[in-house]
């Protein structure tokens, strides 16, 4: 969370930090902040609370022509610590405004160091990063790589870190330790962003920072040091195209990318999937299957934890492997029993998320065969696992994760199948699901085209203020990222609850009007989950179903949500697009900002 860009170079460096937040925004809207400095040491800045386009609103109005402030950092934030204020808005800078600082990160023992430091210094934000900036004030004696080496050995936690000294104003520092940093250059100067796309149209190279190192901008040109000596590193060439595609005849990038599942699944099938021989091919699934895997592990985070656990039911009931599915935060809570005979696998839309990639980090500690799902190319978990495979989304710009979870469902399908083949997964199932999943992406666009009855249904439901989401099997982690999404986008509370546990309990909130929505397509639970509605029915509750388009539904339901006959796995696929939709529209009827739902980021950098 939070975006970090900074640039030295020949230009004015305000407007391309502003457009380079831009691009970084997915990691936080609280606010934006930018500061430059010119070659006298005279400095710009600006803040605003909000989206980057109010920083850049306020940068139009003052900015003028002038001046050329050619060094600069500036940051787009995530709240953690201290309010949505300007005041707590970066950069952040020492009492007598020589030292300007952007973090992105969690300073765990900022209260410690603040406390030591208040006997001397007035603290004007409640942030653990100014912690950093009155620390490097503090320790400063002349040499910046010095203090920041010294300064960074008192804190404890995740950071990287930009740091500017007016006394020095063509000079950047940057370091980082467990959030990332990229060090990017073009012929007219050096940048330093929290990603690579941000990079992507202003710089010919990059390099990406490991922890501990320290990068020092000057004059256009930079070098990486570790440990403070300072070492080679190539740079990549820039190969990566980063364009966010305009929203279309769609009125949100989330609406689109629910719209953009279809051509999703024909990248993530294209060269994997053999339709004509109806097998599934792939070199990674291939050498995966070489491996001893008696047991998987899957740990991810958010809509990708539910990826997680709809692709348990995969493993089990098509290669005969055993699953456990955790959260990343809880599996850092626990205690690991490193076994070499389970494949840790990791999913991950950004690739960044802390919870996930530390607990692959521990899992690489203890030797044990890692595996990648991420949709963001190049990010760290594709770098850190052993393995990996992409989920083939395309650049998702909604926070809330639509069509790359479609497409994480998809690779487990695809993994699970592959592991399936070469033990005790019969020919023909195989094959019959292959021939089913060439027709999935027409099935899923049956389901887009059903839109408009899905938004009428939904205005319906937007005047509820909780309701409960339910499915059985494979269907309940489907009901919980429905629920995530409903509550995600259109801050309504909804409950996921596994159909067969809501008379365990959760049944005595049903009462006449309350809405319960059932995932019930056809398949090995309906008759058990046509009972369980009936219960529902029994206290006058409003059930809303997911259902096959051919069922025979006399008076069960209130609302219907139809879903294109397929088998049961499919209708996964066909059911979860249909739930994006209706919370999409939901949020929609309430005026919601769906692309970027409050108090929330794209990727959770902090644990
Ligand atoms: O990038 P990741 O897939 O690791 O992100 C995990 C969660 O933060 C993410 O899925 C989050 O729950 C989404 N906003 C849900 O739509």
């Amino acid at each position: 969370m939070c975006g970090i860009f900074a640039y030295n170079g020949t230009k004015n460096s305000i407007p391309l930090l502003v457009d380079g937040l831009r691009t970084l925004e997915y990691r936080g809207y609280d606010s934006a902040g930018v500061v430059g400095i010119n070659d006298t040491g005279e400095i710009f800045v600006q803040k605003a609370v909000g989206k980057v386009s109010n920083l850049a609103t306020k940068v139009d109005g003052s900015l003028g022509n002038s001046k050329v402030y050619t060094t600069g950092i500036a940051h787009t934030r995530w709240a953690t610590h201290g309010t949505v204020t300007e005041l707590n808005t970066h950069p952040h800078s020492s009492s007598k405004e020589r030292f300007y600082v952007v973090h992105n990160g969690i300073i765990e023992n900022y209260k410690e160091l603040k406390k030591e430091l208040e006997k001397k210094y007035t603290f004007y934000s409640d942030t653990d990063t100014e912690v950093i900036v009155k620390l490097i004030e503090e320790h400063y004696e002349e040499d910046l790589k010095k203090t920041l080496e010294k300064v960074t050995k008192f804190l404890t936690g995740a950071y990287s870190v930009a740091v500017i000294d007016r006394e020095n104003p063509g000079t950047i520092l940057g370091i980082k330790l467990w959030s990332p940093l990229v060090v990017g250059a073009s012929e007219d100067g050096v940048f330093i962003s929290s990603d690579v796309n941000a990079l992507s149209k202003v710089a010919s190279n990059y390099v990406m920072l490991e922890d501990d190192e320290m990068v020092i901008i000057q004059d256009k040109k930079y070098q990486i040091y570790t440990a403070g000596n300072l070492i080679e590193r190539e740079s990549q060439e820039m190969d990566i195209e980063y364009g966010i595609d305009d929203m279309g005849i769609f009125s949100s990038h989330t609406e689109k990318e629910i719209h953009d599942i279809p051509t999703v699944l024909e990248n993530v099938f294209s060269g994997r999937v053999n339709f004509g021989e109806k097998t599934i091919y792939n070199e990674t699934l291939e050498e995966l299957a070489e491996h001893e895997i008696e047991r998987i592990e899957i740990i991810s985070s958010g809509s990708s934890y539910y990826a997680g656990m709809i692709g348990s039911y995969f493993f089990k009931s098509l290669a005969g492997i055993s699953v456990q599915v955790t959260s990343g935060s809880e599996f850092l809570a626990d205690e690991l029993l490193p076994d070499t005979k389970t494949l840790y696998v990791f999913l991950s839309q950004s690739g960044e998320t802390a919870d996930t990639r530390e607990s692959l980090k521990i899992v690489k500690e203890k030797w044990c065969l890692t595996f990648g799902i991420v949709n963001v190319v190049g990010s760290t978990i594709s770098r850190l696992a052993d393995m990996w495979l992409y989920s083939h989304a395309g650049v998702e710009v909604g926070v809330a994760s639509t069509k790359n979870v479609i497409a994480q469902i998809a690779v487990l399908l695809m993994m699970a199948v592959s592991l399936g083949q070469k033990r005790n997964l019969q020919h023909s199932k195989a094959r019959t699901l292959i021939e089913e999943l060439e027709w999935l992406g027409d099935n899923i666009s049956e389901v887009l085209l059903n839109a408009p009855k899905i938004r009428e249904i939904a205005k319906k439901y937007a005047k509820h203020k909780s309701m409960f989401v339910l499915g059985r099997n494979m269907f309940f982690p489907v009901a919980g990222e429905a629920s995530l999404k409903c509550k995600e986008l259109s801050y309504i509370h909804t409950e996921a609850y596994s159909m067969g546990e809501l008379k365990h309990g959760p049944l005595a909130l049903v009462q006449p009007d309350f809405p319960c929505i059932v995932f019930n397509p056809a398949g090995k639970f309906y008759t058990k989950t046509v009972s369980n509605i009936q219960e529902i029915r029994a206290r006058e509750g409003t059930v809303l179903g997911y259902v096959t388009k051919w069922e025979e539904l006399g008076d069960l339901y209130d609302d219907i949500i139809e879903i294109p006959n397929t088998s049961e796995i499919l209708s996964i696929f066909t059911s979860l697009t249909a739930s994006y939709l209706f919370a999409l529209y939901i949020a929609e009827e309430l005026e919601r900002d769906v692309d970027k739902p409050k108090n929330l980021a794209k990727s959770v950098t902090v644990e």
